[in-house]
Formats: C-alpha cells, structure tokens, sequence
C-alpha cells in the first residue's frame, strides 16, 4: 500500500493535468448517475482522485464525503473544489479500508477507475454494502484486463512498479467483477462497456435488502 501511495502521490498533479480520454463515455456516466441523484441523498467516494467527479455531482446531492488514498490528491480536490465554490464535499485522505463511514448510512457509492487497484476487492465491496442504506446504489467503473491481450503486462508490472512507471493493480473479466458484485448483495440495475484493449465497465448495482 505504500508503494501505491507513493505512486499516486507522485503522479498526483500530472493526473489532475491530464485530458479526459473518452469524454463521451464519461459524460454518460455523469449523466446516469444524476439521473439517480436526489438532493437528499448522501453520497460517498472512494478513490476520488482529484475530485472532479465529485465536484460535478455535488449540487445534486446533500452531501458528499470523497477519500482518496493520497493525500497529494485530496489536496489538489480540495482546491479544485474551492475554486468551483462547492462546499457540501468532505475530502478525506484515506484508503476505503481504513476510511470511518457509519453503517447503513450513504444512498450512493461511488468507486470510479479504483476496483482494480485495491488489493483485496471482496473487502472493499463488502465495506460498500455495508456502509449502504438499503436499497441504495453502488456505481464503479472499472478497467476489466482479464480476457484482452493486455493482462499480459503483469509479465513485466513488476519491473514497471520498480521504476515508478505503474501501481500495483489486479485483472480480472467483466463477468467476474460482475460475479463478485451480486455475489455481495447487490442487483446489478445497468451495465455497459467501453474501450477496446482495455474494457471498462460501468455498473450501477443496489444493495439488495435481505
Ligand atoms: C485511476 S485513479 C482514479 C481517480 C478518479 N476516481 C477518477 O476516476 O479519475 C485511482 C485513484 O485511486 C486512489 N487509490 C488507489 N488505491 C486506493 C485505495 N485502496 N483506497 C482509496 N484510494 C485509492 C489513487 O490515489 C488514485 O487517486
């Protein structure tokens, strides 16, 4: 873990720098997400990374508490959000393990491009469904490598993790995230992908309530 937040430190600026790849697939999942939001709701976010995300969302919602593991980009959230004048985000720096969150409190979590950096994912959707109200909403994106040509780069990840060129991450197929998500108590209400090399996909899942 110190060796991730070393990186994420490290690439934190660069990152918040950086262009949007695929804006219209980002701006469906902004879309669909507010199509969920009501401005009662609690929000959570883990892996926030600079807070963009967060700072889109926030006038459609009560409140939202974003954490992200490196503090460099909590910073850099924190300015970001100042400077947009939104004040109902909380940015926290923290993993989601570690991360206090009240039990059956939040309508809507939201862990975007983060599922396969954490090492282990059945805690972390586990802390999801448990920090969830009833019925409420975990949405991700997710890079999904397993199955394409690219899973093939963990031959050499380590020696790219040594020089700092990449973070630890995890492969695994669309089918098994999606596995792992029902598998913890949620339906999955949508899900869609895109990219070639790498897929990414975007679910929304409510915690189911028994
Ligand atoms: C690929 S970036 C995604 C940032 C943002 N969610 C987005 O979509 O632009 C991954 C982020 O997750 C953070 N991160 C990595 N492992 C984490 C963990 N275990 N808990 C919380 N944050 C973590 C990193 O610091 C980084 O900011």
């Amino acid at each position: 873990m110190v060796t991730s937040k070393k990186f994420w430190d490290k690439t934190a600026r660069k990152y918040s720098d950086s262009k949007i790849s695929d804006v219209a697939s980002y701006e469906r999942k902004i879309a669909e997400t507010q199509q969920q939001l009501n401005p009662e709701m609690m929000m959570f976010e883990f892996g926030c990374g600079t807070g963009s995300t967060a700072i889109r969302h926030a006038p459609y919602v009560k409140h939202i508490h974003a954490t992200d593991l490196s503090d460099n980009m909590i910073q850099i959230a924190r300015e970001k959000a100042a400077d947009a004048g939104v004040s109902n985000i909380t940015f926290t720096s923290s993993t989601l393990a570690e991360v206090s969150v009240k039990d059956a409190s939040i309508d809507v979590v939201l862990g975007l491009n983060i599922l396969h950096l954490i090492d282990d994912r059945k805690a972390a959707i586990a802390k999801v469904k448990r920090i969830l109200k009833p019925g409420g909403l975990f949405i991700s994106s997710t890079a999904c490598m397993g199955g394409s040509p690219v899973r093939f780069i963990k031959l050499i990840a380590p020696l790219a993790r040594w020089v700092g060129l990449m973070p630890e991450f995890y492969v695994f197929t669309r089918a098994e995230l999606k596995e792992e998500i029902v598998s913890s108590g949620f339906d999955i209400e949508n899900e869609w992908f895109h990219g070639k090399s790498v897929e990414s996909s975007f679910i929304v899942a409510s915690s189911r309530s028994t």
